[in-house]
């Protein structure tokens, strides 16, 4: 080969690869970042099982410590610059997208030939579904993130500013349980797939095979939406609150 024309690899890795590597880590970073998030709020919101006095204590200690105020903004510039940085990927096209699902649904044929026992249809179509959830997480979460905003920044709900039972409670159960109920059911599954991918991408599979990792997203997903949906049925007001004896006495 004439010595002109080779380009060795590290070489290629400039400009627009370059800001291509960023834009990865940003998507990545800020996926990780709100997916942990996601965990500390299953906790805060989750304090309603204790009942209004557990949720209401655990809120304002989180006020007061001046922990709840800035991570509302920080959740909000995360969320739009993820959803920016990984909407780069989204095919711009309907047509795409459908030729996108026909080319998955070819890769089926292919089932049990490899041997293996995740086919690459499957992660065609978890791909598919992330950005469908992701659209949906895009408008339900904003107007969620939003309103949470108002309370904890404003006194325009509720008694005062901050996150209270009463209002919360009051919310869910004047109808925004349909709304929540849709948003749970789009992150858990979004971000335990997001998880998954990230790992596959970033090298986890030297240490674990696809279908343990696929099997840990799916443990993630079934743990994180029940205890999300018993949640989401006492703050609905269907159940009483199962841990409040706890507090009982206290
Ligand atoms: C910005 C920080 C956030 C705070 C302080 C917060 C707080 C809360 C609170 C207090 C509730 C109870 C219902 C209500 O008051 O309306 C709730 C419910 C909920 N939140 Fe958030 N949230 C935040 C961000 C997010 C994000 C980014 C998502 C996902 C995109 C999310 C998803 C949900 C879901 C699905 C529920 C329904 C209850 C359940 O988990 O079963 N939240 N949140």
């Amino acid at each position: 080969m004439n010595s002109s024309t080779f380009r060795h690899p590290a070489s290629l890795a400039t400009g627009a690869n370059r800001s291509q590597l960023l834009y990865e880590i940003a998507s990545g970073a800020s996926g990780l970042a709100l997916a942990i998030f996601m965990f500390g709020h299953l906790v805060l919101v989750g304090s309603i099982l204790l009942g209004a006095r557990g949720f209401d204590g655990l809120a304002s200690w989180l006020e007061d410590a001046w922990i709840a105020q800035p991570t509302v903004v920080l959740v909000l510039v995360l969320f739009l610059l993820h959803a920016v940085m990984a909407s780069r990927k989204i095919p711009a096209q309907l047509r795409e997208r459908r030729r996108m699902i026909a080319l998955a649904r070819d890769l089926k044929q292919f089932r049990g030939r490899s041997g293996s026992a995740f086919q690459p249809h499957l992660e065609s179509m978890l791909w598919i579904w992330q950005v469908r959830t992701g659209m949906v997480i895009l408008v339900l979460g904003s107007f969620h993130v939003l309103l949470l905003g108002v309370d904890v920044l404003t006194p325009l709900f509720g008694e005062g500013a901050g996150i209270e039972a009463a209002t919360s409670t009051a919310r869910v159960r004047g109808g925004l349980w349909p709304i929540y109920a849709v948003l749970l059911l789009a992150v858990e599954f979004h971000a335990s797939v997001g998880l998954y991918r990230l790992f596959v991408k970033w090298g986890a599979g030297a240490w674990l095979t696809r279908p343990t990792l696929h099997r840990l997203e799916r443990i993630i997903f079934w743990i994180v939406l029940g205890l999300g949906a018993l949640t989401l049925v006492v703050l609905a007001g269907v159940l009483e609150p199962p841990l409040a004896f706890l507090l009982d006495g206290t």
